[in-house]
This record gives C-alpha cells, sequence and structure tokens, in this order.
C-alpha cells in the first residue's frame, strides 16, 4: 500500500518526506486555505513547491462545478509538473471531466466518493485514483473501510484498473484496516502516519536494552 500524506502543509510535508516512506501527496480547497494560500498565482505556486519537496503523485482539486470549466482549470494544473493528478468531484460534470482527462492521458483522483456506485462510475470514466472518504463515513455510523473493501472487489472482479485511495483517515487503526482490506494508496495526516510507530511494550523494551547497555 502506497503512503500519501493528506496536508498542504510544505513543513509537514517535508517532515514525512524525511521519514522515507511517503509515496505522494493530497490536497484540497479546505487544505490549502487552512495554510492562507489566497489567489490564483499564489495557488499555483503552492503546488510547485508540494512537487519539488516530494517526487510522487500530488493532487491538485479543480474548483469549477461545471465540464467547461473543469477541463479548463485541470488543463492549468496538468501543466504545472508531471506529477499532479488533477482532482475532480464526483458529480455528472465531474465524471464528464475524468473521461476527457483520461483520453487525453491526464491523471485524475475522483473525489468525495461515499458509495460503490459513486466508484463503479469513476472507474468507468477511466479515473486513475477514487477517493472515498472513510473517516466522514465514520462519523455518520457507517463503516468506512467496509466501503473501501467492497471497492476493491469490484475492482478486483471487474479488472478496473482505477487505484483505491483511502481518505479521510482518522487514526493509525484507519491505516492499518485500509491496508488489511487491499487499499491500493491510504492519505494520511501526518500524526496518524507517525502514530502508526507507537507501542508501549516498545518503549518499555528499549528502555531496558538501554539499562543493561550500560553494563556491557
Ligand atoms: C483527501 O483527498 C481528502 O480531501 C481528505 O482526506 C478529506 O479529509 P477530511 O474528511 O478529514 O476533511
Amino acid at each position: 500500500m502506497k503512503f500519501f500524506i493528506d496536508t498542504a502543509n510544505l513543513a509537514q510535508i517535508k517532515e514525512a518526506a524525511d521519514f522515507g516512506i511517503l509515496d505522494g501527496v493530497t490536497t484540497n480547497p479546505s487544505l490549502m486555505a487552512k495554510e492562507g494560500i489566497k489567489g490564483q498565482d499564489a495557488i499555483l505556486q503552492h503546488y510547485k513547491d508540494i512537487c519539488a519537496i516530494v517526487d510522487g503523485p500530488v493532487s491538485a482539486e479543480v474548483i469549477s462545478t461545471d465540464f467547461k470549466g473543469m477541463v479548463e482549470e485541470g488543463l492549468k494544473l496538468a501543466e504545472l509538473h508531471e506529477n499532479i493528478v488533477v482532482k475532480v468531484p464526483m458529480i455528472k460534470d465531474g465524471i464528464k471531466a475524468i473521461k476527457y482527462f483520461s483520453d487525453n492521458e491526464i491523471k485524475t483522483n475522483c473525489t468525495l466518493v461515499f458509495s460503490a456506485g459513486q466508484a463503479i462510475l469513476a472507474a468507468k470514466a477511466g479515473a486513475t485514483m477514487v477517493s472515498p472518504f472513510i473517516g466522514r463515513i465514520d462519523d455518520g455510523s457507517w463503516d468506512g473501510v467496509q466501503l473501501i473493501e467492497q471497492i476493491v472487489n469490484i475492482y478486483n472482479a471487474q479488472g478496473f484498473m482505477t487505484e483505491v485511495l483511502a481518505a479521510s483517515i482518522r487514526n493509525p487503526l484507519h491505516i492499518v484496516r485500509c491496508a488489511e482490506v487491499g487499499a491500493d494508496i491510504c492519505t494520511c495526516p501526518l500524526s496518524s502516519i507517525l502514530g502508526l510507530l507507537n507501542h508501549p511494550l516498545t518503549d518499555i523494551g528499549l528502555a531496558k536494552f538501554l539499562e543493561d547497555a550500560k553494563n556491557l
């Protein structure tokens, strides 16, 4: 399973890249706004800055919701760097735009996916990745990981090449469960990635080894 970081914060992206396990980045308009990035030029420059840190797919989301607008925006984003993946919302014009991008060899990430039916449509249109938001599903007391498993099974049964990108990760257990059910990619906050490190027996064991090492 590939690890993406789900942030537009350059310091966190650098930290995850330095950790040595980072395969890519996802952003969205809310994450960009959180970093205080304003205006078209600043937005485009920020994507370039991210691409300079990470050698892997970087999802950049379109803001238009009509086919023409999404295509125009997506083409501009794709021109920025070969690693840009155009992130397109799961709406009717979004599916049309994904088909257009797929026909023109531009990579896409279909976002805001909450059902298997939506994931089938995205794959039919040729999306490179599909992003089911498992944390938001769990927030409503449904089971987000169950949806990941269902989509993985459907894609395997149908031979779809679209990668299942588990998004809206809330904790390290989400990452473990997504790995278990066969997600291709997990996009996570840095805290959830680093949370995978933690186990009290590791801390206790290391403290004892270091104590005993004093007698060597
Ligand atoms: C990533 O592609 C999504 O935009 C993101 O994971 C959404 O996460 P959230 O539900 O924590 O906002």
